[in-house]
């Protein structure tokens, strides 16, 4: 490759493959002429860790590895360095605002470009560590819930055994709660007893009594009551928001299991905390999809759209684009009865391991009668490595080797408080 590029060039031409990327690890070289400044890690950059790489770089935590003490960090520098550059690590795939404009999102991980520049040039130089005496104190972190303790917590029935190796069909279990009255539920967290071999979680609320067949426990296409991804695992909603949880509700779970290599067991658990007063309004979620989705074999770029019109007045809460290993970039758009239109979330680079929800700093209500667009593009191509077979004509399906072209939507109906029984607000299409 290397040879038919530098054969292009010498003849003036654009060589075949411009740039190839070496997988594995950055190479840690010192630098031949160490940047001079004055950040150290004790003023400047172990507050940069704490703030942006911690939540999940701490002992216990998601990531593989702390990144909590100065030799952590010294020992990861290189692929930090690289992650960083690359906009890989912190994990964050919205467009990042205009210049000047300030972040739309209340969860926004980017780092700020001054942060950003600092760990760089930091990590460049020969890393002084500075005065102890201006470190922060060290951030803690919580080892059992995050969203505090929750009033109720709700387990798969029995441990679930999960093999070593191969593909394994989803499981869906249910369980009957005994609640004698409705509930507000104003946090949730989800956690898996085997982390390493969840791949995602999908828990769903059904009314008292309610036989819950697997079509319905993994229909996503309808919304669900909680889900967990890797890096999304608890939620808690503003004051004055819940979501409700009927007496006697059954509650399901979709477990997707991913072995990785040593048979386990698993028991995930959904920890609940209640509201302590009546909510204003209900927070639901509603999927916008294109089941009969069809990918050709190789095409590099392909887009699938689908469109439905806002029956009610609707405020937009967050978004959650799901795709697998295919997905490419996904964007939502609104068109207001007026005409204009206005990109909700642009995800230019879609990550199929980072299945992020994007929550709004500032709620957006749609009048009723306007549009949303929800716009996915798909690489199947041998250039995408996540492909495992380009020659596949691709449709919709449960695994990761199938599609999926889904764009969750949470709202709630400011004209509808929370109250009054849920009237059918069927936006799901099709
Ligand atoms: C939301 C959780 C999360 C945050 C925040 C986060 N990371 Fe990570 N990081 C992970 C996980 C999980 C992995 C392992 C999987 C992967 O490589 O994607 C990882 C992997 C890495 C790697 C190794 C990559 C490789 O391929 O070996 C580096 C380096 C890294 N992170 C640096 C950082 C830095 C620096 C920050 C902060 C600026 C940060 N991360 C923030 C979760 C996180």
């Amino acid at each position: 490759m290397l040879r038919d590029a530098l054969t292009a060039v010498l003849a003036g031409k654009v060589p075949p493959v411009a740039a190839t990327e070496a997988p594995g690890c950055a190479l840690d070289f010192k630098p031949a002429a160490a940047l001079v400044s004055n950040l150290t890690y004790h003023n400047r950059i172990s507050r940069i860790l704490q703030n942006n790489c911690l939540e999940c770089h701490h002992t216990g935590g998601l990531a593989p590895f702390s990144l909590e003490t100065y030799d952590d960090v010294k020992s990861h520098a290189g692929m930090m360095r690289k992650q960083v550059s690359r906009d890989v690590m912190p994990p964050w795939f919205a467009a990042l605002p205009a210049p000047g404009e300030a972040s739309h999102w209340a969860n926004d991980r980017s780092l700020a470009p001054s942060d950003k520049a600092d760990l760089l040039a930091w990590l460049a130089s020969d890393r002084p560590l500075g005065d102890p005496a201006e470190a922060p104190l060290a951030r803690t972190f919580p080892t059992d819930w995050e969203i505090g303790q929750p009033d109720l917590v709700v387990q798969l029935p029995r441990a679930v055994a999960i093999k070593a190796e191969g593909v394994m069909a989803y499981q869906t279990l249910t369980v009957e709660t005994t609640l004698a009255e409705d509930k507000w539920v104003q946090a949730f967290e989800v956690r898996p007893t085997a982390r390493e071999a969840v791949h995602h979680v999908i828990v769903k609320v059904h009314a008292a009594g309610t036989k819950v067949n697997e079509r319905e426990a993994g229909s996503e296409r309808d919304g669900f009551f909680a889900a967990y991804v890797p890096g999304n695992s608890h939620h808690t909603f503003p004051a004055g928001f819940a979501k409700k949880l009927p007496a006697g509700a059954v509650v399901s779970f979709q477990m997707h299991y991913t072995p990785n290599g040593k048979a386990t067991t698993d028991r995930t658990m959904i920890g609940l905390v209640f509201a302590k007063e009546p909510p204003r309004h209900t927070i639901r979620v509603a999927g916008l999809s294109a089941p009969r989705l069809s990918i050709p074999p190789g095409a590099p770029n392909h887009l699938e759209t689908t469109t439905i019109t806002v029956p009610y007045d609707t405020t937009l809460l967050a978004f959650t684009p799901h795709m697998h290993v295919r997905g490419k970039a996904a964007r939502y758009e609104a068109t207001l009865p007026d005409g204009t239109t206005r990109v909700l979330l642009d995800v230019p680079r879609y990550d199929f391991n980072w299945q992020l929800t994007y929550q709004l700093a500032e709620p957006i209500t749609l009048p009723r009668g306007s549009k949303l667009t929800y716009h996915a593009w798909y690489d199947n191509s041998p250039a995408n490595p996540a492909n495992p077979d380009p020659a596949k004509n691709v449709r919709w399906g449960p695994q990761t080797f199938d599609e999926m072209m889904l764009g969750y939507v949470e709202y709630y109906l400011p004209g509808q408080p929370a109250a009054t029984p849920a009237k059918s607000v069927s936006v799901n299409i099709r």
